[in-house]
């Protein structure tokens, strides 16, 4: 695979980073992933825009957006790919010698991403996935898309570890959401997902279903699910760049309602495919 790194489109296993990368060394960058269908970019600006709040919050000093397009497009082309695609991009903080906790302010960040084609996941969104509900062990600034994801990989492992597709993460008693998606669960025909905070990233596939939620007259709200309630609602599914609306038709041992995907989750998909075919 070919990728990118700092103006240059280089084979994968020929990228050359400084150990003193911080983001090696502390985790200390930022990333996006996104996605195309019709071979045009979903949500463009929302997911800049998302990329400049995490890059603010962090204070990493990083302004050229306007190539990245391009850069993502001419990544498709290099590698031949001729379906849809998604794309990582990872911004970090830069190198810094010889290694300390602070950082000053005139570091270069370390530009890199890679493309590849979307997998096939029409089995999950049609059949349902399995998922496990796991502590929520994330630091307090969820909303910044950072690439810190220790507790996100080591829940996401015991899921797989559990034959599930994903860990949806409770903290104190509240379900936030899940490893590297965003969760939601059905109660009465009415969609309930956790409030925007710093306890969980703002996902753009959730923003998106809120939105068809609202122009379809479906009720919803963000308000806190209970994790000793779940038994209460009726349907859950999960939403994410490459996960789309996956319906959730077993949590832990527990088979949800008859073990199928519900007309809820079911009717919010479609509407979700007949979004992103008119992009
Ligand atoms: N994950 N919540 C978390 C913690 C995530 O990491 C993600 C995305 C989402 C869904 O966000 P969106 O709808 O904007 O993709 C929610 C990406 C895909 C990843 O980590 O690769």
């Amino acid at each position: 695979m070919t990728v990118y790194f700092n103006d240059k489109y280089i084979p994968h296993d020929e990228v050359k980073v400084s150990p003193f990368d911080r983001a090696f060394l502390f985790s200390d960058g930022v990333y996006e992933a996104l996605r195309t269908y019709n071979n045009k970019f979903f949500r463009w600006d929302d997911h800049l825009k998302r990329l400049k709040y995490s890059l603010k919050e962090l204070g990493i000093n990083f302004n050229d957006f306007d190539r990245f397009k391009n850069i993502f497009t001419e990544l498709a082309d290099i590698n031949n790919i001729k379906t849809d695609y998604s794309v990582y991009l990872q911004i970090s903080r830069g190198v810094s010698f010889p290694r300390t906790h602070h950082y000053e302010d005139n570091l270069v960040p370390n530009v890199f991403s890679f493309a590849k084609p979307i997998k096939d996941n029409s089995k999950e969104l049609t059949n349902g996935v399995k998922v496990i509900l796991e502590k929520d062990l994330r630091w307090l600034r969820c909303d910044i898309k950072s690439t810190s994801l220790l507790p996100s990989v080591i829940a996401n492992q015991n899921a797989i570890r559990n034959n599930a597709y994903e860990a949806i993460l409770f903290r104190d008693d509240s379900i936030t959401e899940g490893s590297h998606t965003s969760f939601f669960a059905v109660k009465d025909n009415k969609i309930f997902t956790a409030p925007l905070s710093n306890y969980i990233l703002n996902g753009i596939t959730r923003k998106v279903v809120l939105e068809l939620c609202k122009e379809n007259k479906i009720d919803s709200c963000e308000e806190h699910i209970n994790v000793n309630e779940l038994i209460n609602f009726d349907e859950f599914f999960i939403t994410g760049t490459t996960t789309e609306v996956t319906p959730i038709i077993q949590i832990d041992d527990w088979i949800v309602g008859d073990g199928k995907p519900g007309s809820i989750t079911l009717k919010i998909q479609g509407l979700f495919f007949n979004t992103v075919k008119q992009v």
